[in-house]
């Protein structure tokens, strides 16, 4: 079994450790902002933070799901670009993107916007 938090929801499951962290995220919970790109590991379309809780404190660090396999999920806290989101306003780093027209098509955008909020959280 295994178990983590997605967001804000505690997750059990026992689906294969072996697949993606990226497809479950996306097929079992159907959270689609996370984006498929390369599925190599170098676009970044698919960043999400994985939160570490190490002596009282947790720290996140930003990582391509679509080679990460579920088991490494275990105990951690996994935000998405559904968890960062607001629900009224767009958040700092969102703002900041839009304020400075540094979105092209927008695909990688949730992409940018996790891996920016990953650096933010750890300066
Ligand atoms: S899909 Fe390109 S890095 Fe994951």
């Amino acid at each position: 079994m295994i178990q983590f938090i997605l967001n804000n929801k505690i997750i059990k499951t026992s689906s294969n450790s072996g697949m993606t962290l990226l497809d479950f995220i996306r097929e079992k919970e159907q959270l689609k902002g996370t984006k498929i790109g390369c599925r190599e590991g170098d676009c970044g379309a698919c960043t999400v933070l994985v939160g570490t809780l190490n002596k009282n404190k947790i720290s996140y660090q930003s990582i391509t799901s679509c080679i990460y396999p579920l088991g490494n999920a275990n105990g951690k806290h996994i935000v998405t670009i559904e968890g960062i989101n607001l629900t009224q306003d767009l958040n700092s780093v969102q703002q900041s993107l839009s304020d400075n027209h540094a979105t092209q098509c927008g695909f990688c955008t949730p992409g940018f916007v996790v891996s920016l909020t990953g650096y933010v959280l750890r300066n």
